[in-house]
């Protein structure tokens, strides 16, 4: 009976999350090693959980309940997943150093299971982007929004539409070599994001942050990792860049 490591970056699906939902199906693996090793586990094999990114340790144990079937989170239909329930957490967490530095671990069989895709494993389904054209008082789809050297290289705009009482607050962010836009309202208590300025990436660059309460949400698809609305969602916008033109979607 083979003992497999399945990992999953914590921010997105955590042990806590794991013991919550009991059993879960591991979806979204799209690396092709990880999911040969999916097909081979077996019912009753049990894995180490593990926390990758920052943390890097061993938190708990889960057990294969269901073998491998087929993803339904991936469009091609060559990906499988396989159903994990929680067992227990271990007593210690173990890190990577100390699974690397004892050689009884040497030569495991292990399976990576890669699961760091967005959209892939989480519950929750991204939600549909919004168009601005179905919202009253915003543009058109084809207008133009702003100018993508309107924006400072990590920089953001936000644009706000009225139609009589009903106001509806957008931004969009430029970051790395993407352009975002979210509806600016956290989903904690539907406050904006930002009040000072037009300034919604945290101090290094890698998170939207809103300024109430701290919540952290990933620039590139709008899902908080941290925060009282940790695995909801920011609304995505629907945009369209065409050259230096950022155009609704
Ligand atoms: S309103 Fe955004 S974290 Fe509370």
């Amino acid at each position: 009976m083979a003992f497999w490591l399945v990992k999953s970056e914590p921010g997105a699906w955590s042990w806590d999350d794991q013991v919550r939902d009991g059993v879960t199906s591991w979806t979204g693996v799209r690396n092709h090693q990880a999911a040969l090793n999916l097909k081979t586990m077996k019912v009753g094999e049990k894995a180490f959980f593990y926390h990758s990114v920052d943390q890097k340790k061993i938190v708990g144990v889960v057990e294969v309940v269901k073998e491998a079937y087929p993803d339904a989170t991936d469009p091609s239909g060559r990906f499988v997943t396989v159903d994990l329930k929680a067992v227990a957490p271990v007593p210690e967490p173990v890190s990577l150093a100390q699974i690397k530095a004892d050689p009884r671990l040497a030569g495991r069989r292990r399976a990576l299971a890669d699961h760091l895709r967005p959209g892939g494993h989480r519950p929750v389904k991204r939600p549909r982007p919004e168009s601005l054209g179905e919202i009253p008082g915003a543009p058109p789809a084809g207008t133009v929004l702003c100018r993508v050297s309107d924006l400072a290289a990590q920089g953001a705009r936000a644009l706000q539409f009225r139609d009589g009482e009903l106001r509806y607050d957008i931004f969009i962010q430029r970051w790395r070599d993407e352009i975002h836009a979210y509806r600016d309202s956290c989903p904690h208590l539907k406050l904006p994001l930002d009040y000072r300025g037009g300034q919604y990436l945290d101090a290094l660059g890698r998170y939207l942050r809103c300024a109430h309460h701290g919540a952290l949400f990933r620039v590139e698809d709008g899902y908080c990792v941290e925060g009282p609305c940790k695995g909801r969602w920011l609304t995505p916008i629907r945009l369209r860049v065409d050259g230096d033109n950022i155009l609704a979607g």
